[in-house]
């Protein structure tokens, strides 16, 4: 349990808090590449608790600037797209990608008073098909070579949708391994062969096990955490018998980030954006080792849950996120459909807007969340300080960062700590892609990698 000040200290990222001055020390995603595609690629966006306006100007580049007109506030998200910026609508102030107002056409000929506006304004970069930007005092951080920034575009596809709840309790879930066998437990196995595009729906690695059957069954794992320099590993065990171990690799790539296994041939990088303290985005990169992503069928697989132009689900609070008794006494332990974003809105919506930190209770298999709160809070201090924290890297250092490996699995019990590795160096070689090694796991299975 910890006290109020303690939780508003982790959850709170508006201007002038801690945690949001942690927060801004990083790229945020603002927006996927798609949504500034169309015929006019102007867009409100909230971000960390701060309203902005997003454009395109005529010659493609991207700018992300304060929403209200420095004028006199009218909404520059109602604005024309037209001599190199964005117009206000109410009297024509007109301004580019980097904030200078260009143009103020009510004044008289020749006024100087456009040279002493500047409307703040923030660098955007468009990367593995989301637009990325940056809040923060001076350089931005360069981005980790991980590997859904290195992916050719043919092999990543991104999407995102509403949470209304804040951004900790969401990310909290990805770093809980032990929810996934109750929350997305299915009475009966689907066959594997149509899960493509589906989470927890394929086989695991090296068996012809289903997920689905693993995690009903073998419902107390064993977990497993590492710090690592992006943050941390989890390692979720769970002895299927004498011989055999299922091994669920993940990570929490720091801040509000993790890395996760959805089939054997793709991954899920996954942030959980802070829109304010009572909503957040999940926007996620999902990552191919083999073919190259069906983006149709990912996209339209995911337009049945979420509704633009906002990303909301269609099941949600409002209509009880779709609860059917009947399903949940034969078919589904939440009783709530198929889909397990569903499972997961329900349970991270239905904690309140901000979890209530002051009446929970952990237990061991919150272990990675009781770790991450930890770093959480070092980090906070470490920039609060005005130290660089975790991940606020320089272009050397970025470099360095690579992977992160992740597997899902059944392995021999004795030997699953190289065995997950063996795995996911094996895919990294047989990707028809660069997919790097990371050099610690390289250093870990020599046999494998001696040939590179
Ligand atoms: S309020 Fe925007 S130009 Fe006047
Ligand atoms: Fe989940």
């Amino acid at each position: 349990m910890m006290s109020q000040e303690q939780n508003d200290l982790i959850t709170r990222v508006g201007p002038g808090t801690p945690c949001g001055k942690l927060m801004r020390a990083y790229w945020q995603p603002a927006a996927l590449v798609d949504e500034l595609e169309g015929e006019r690629p102007i867009k409100p966006v909230r971000l960390l608790g701060e309203d902005f306006v997003l454009f395109k100007d005529e010659t493609g580049r991207y700018g992300l600037i304060d929403r209200d007109c420095p004028h006199r506030g009218a909404d520059l998200a109602f604005g024309r797209l037209e001599n190199g910026g964005l117009r206000c609508a109410f009297h024509g102030w007109l301004f580019d990608v980097d904030g200078n107002c260009l143009d103020t056409p009510a004044e008289p000929a020749g006024s100087p008073l456009c040279k002493n506006i500047k409307q703040r304004a923030f660098p955007v970069v468009a990367k593995g098909g989301i637009l990325w930007a940056y809040l923060g005092a001076g350089e931005p951080p360069a981005f980790p070579e991980i590997d859904c920034f290195i992916a050719p575009d043919t092999h990543v596809f991104a999407f995102k949708g509403l949470m209304e709840c804040n951004w900790l309790q969401a990310l909290e879930v990805g770093i809980d391994p032990a929810h996934a066998s109750f929350l997305h437990r299915f009475f009966e196995d689907e066959d594997t062969s149509q899960a493509y595009g589906k989470q927890f729906r394929g086989a695991s690695a090296g068996s012809d096990l289903p997920m689905t059957k693993v995690l009903r069954e073998y419902d107390r794992p064993i977990i497993n955490v590492e710090h690592t320099e992006y943050g941390l590993r989890l390692i979720a065990l769970r002895e299927i018998d004498e011989e055999r171990t299922h091994v669920r690799v993940t990570n929490q790539l720091f801040p509000h980030g993790f890395v996760i296994p959805m089939s054997t041939e793709m991954t899920i990088t996954q942030w959980h954006v802070p829109v304010d303290d009572t909503h957040c985005y999940w926007y996620a990169i999902f990552t191919s080792y083999a073919a190259p992503v069906d983006k149709v069928k990912m996209r339209d697989q995911r337009l049945e849950l979420y509704e633009l132009p906002d990303y909301k689900s269609r099941k949600n609070k409002t209509n009880d996120y779709g609860f059917d008794p009947h399903e949940q006494a034969t078919a589904t332990y939440t009783g709530m459909g198929l889909d397990i974003n569903v499972h997961d809105q329900w349970a991270v919506e239905s904690m309140g807007a901000i979890q209530d930190r002051t009446r929970e209770h952990l237990g061991q298999s919150d272990k990675a969340i009781i770790q991450y709160r930890r770093l959480l809070r070092q980090e906070i201090e470490k920039a609060a300080s005005g130290a660089k924290p975790l991940l606020a890297l320089d272009e050397a250092a970025a470099r360095a960062i690579q992977g992160p490996a992740t597997m899902d699995g059944i392995g021999p019990s004795r030997g699953w700590e190289t065995y997950w590795m063996e795995v996911d160096v094996k895919r990294r070689r047989g990707a028809p892609w660069a997919a790097p090694v990371p050099s610690e796991i390289a250093a870990k299975v020599p046999h494998l990698t001696a040939a590179e």
